[in-house]
């Protein structure tokens, strides 16, 4: 297998290629990653010498023709991924998740190459807090932010792809993920970082939006089994049954981390903030024997932590740049 992995040096991306590098000795591995404020080269230092790098774009037609040709499936996971980052300027989104897709799929058609699309849950919109329902591969897609528009957007071109051009390709639409090499822009690094640097967990709102919380590992898991197990042109949701409150997140982390249960501040709201997401992945796993392994969340979030307080290096620059942005941003 010759696999090509886009975004390879971002957070689910460097999880992916290091857990690929060390199950499947003898895969070959390209990353193509943009290396945004959000990719990290330094992630693939261990695997160096297994994996080709590439710095480029996916929304590059020729750098993306290029590479197509010579691998024999991609997994696609480049993208803008920051909602607040979306509210804040939605055209890096629109340039890399919409063209970006649209270029590799012109490619996968081109040299007849199977392409794994990552998306997201937030295509299908919000749930009610109290509604018994969870998202399902028949949900219709009703994305809020420009983020999820995007990756909305990105999912219709590779249905039409697969149905218009007979292109092979998968997609998978995944929950919130947490795990180590998380951008500390995102909920649950921002507050392991405050924690570890003195300052209050900041809570949206009133804090009772519900995530439905899975390792990154486990995805990666559920993605290598549509890879090898998945049916073409058939969409699988990934989730870990992992729903919790962002409170209930925060009062962990607390605990685990030896603070007070009060210790942390409600802060503005998100725009037009998602109020619940949750996964019903029975096709996934009927269709793959899928299952996820981290089941214990407290266990999951302190091997998070552990991996936190033990690479402040890799963290202290983008932490700092990071908090700029959200006191602009009144969060
Ligand atoms: P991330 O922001 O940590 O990493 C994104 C990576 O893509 C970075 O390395 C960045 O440099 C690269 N990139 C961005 N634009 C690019 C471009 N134009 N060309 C090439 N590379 C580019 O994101 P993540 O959290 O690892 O998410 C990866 C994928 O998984 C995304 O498609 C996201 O929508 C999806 N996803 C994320 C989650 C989550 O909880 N983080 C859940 C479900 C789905
Ligand atoms: O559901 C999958 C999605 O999960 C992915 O598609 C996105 O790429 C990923 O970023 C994530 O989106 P969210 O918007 O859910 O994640 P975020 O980490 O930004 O926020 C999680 C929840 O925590 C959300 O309800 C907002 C809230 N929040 C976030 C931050 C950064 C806070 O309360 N305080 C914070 O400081």
């Amino acid at each position: 297998m010759r696999l090509l992995v886009t975004g390879g040096a971002g957070f689910i991306g460097t999880n992916f290629v290091l857990r690929t590098a060390a199950t499947r000795p003898d895969w070959q591995l390209t990353v193509l990653d943009a290396l945004t404020y959000a990719g990290n080269r330094e992630n693939l230092a261990s695997v160096a010498g297994r994996v080709d790098f590439v710095h480029g774009s996916v929304a590059d037609a020729d750098v993306v023709d290029r590479l197509v040709a010579s691998c024999d499936a991609v997994v696609h996971f480049a993208a803008e991924s920051h909602n607040d980052n979306s509210l804040d300027d939605p055209w890096p989104f629109l340039e890399s998740n919409v063209i970006g897709t649209y270029r590799l799929l012109e490619a996968v058609r081109r040299h007849a190459k199977r392409l794994h699309h990552i998306s997201t849950d937030e295509v299908y919109g919000d749930l009610e807090l109290d509604d018994p329902a969870r998202f399902t591969e028949d949900t219709p897609l009703n994305p809020s932010s420009p983020y999820s528009a995007s990756k909305a957007s990105a999912d219709l071109l590779v249905r039409a792809w697969v149905r218009s051009f007979g292109v092979n390709a998968t997609l998978s639409n995944c929950s919130n993920n947490y795990g180590p090499y998380q951008h500390v822009e995102k909920f649950i690094p921002r507050q392991i970082t405050n924690i570890l640097t003195g300052v209050k967990p900041k809570l949206y709102g009133q804090g009772r939006n519900v995530r439905d919380w899975i390792h990154v590992d486990d995805h990666n898991d559920a993605v290598l089994a549509i890879l090898e197990r998945g049916r073409s042109g058939e969409t699988y949701l990934i989730g870990a049954d992992g729903e919790l409150d962002n409170r209930a997140i925060v009062a962990l982390l607390l605990e685990l981390m030896g603070k007070a249960g009060d210790w942390f501040e409600l802060v503005s709201d998100r725009p037009g903030h998602d109020l619940r997401y949750a996964i019903d992945s029975s096709k996934l796993r009927a269709e793959t024997g899928w299952t996820p392994r981290y089941q214990d969340i407290r266990a999951g979030l302190t091997q998070t932590i552990s991996w936190y307080r033990d690479h402040e290096d890799w963290w202290a620059g983008a932490k700092a740049r990071t908090e700029q942005t959200y006191r602009r941003l009144g969060r």
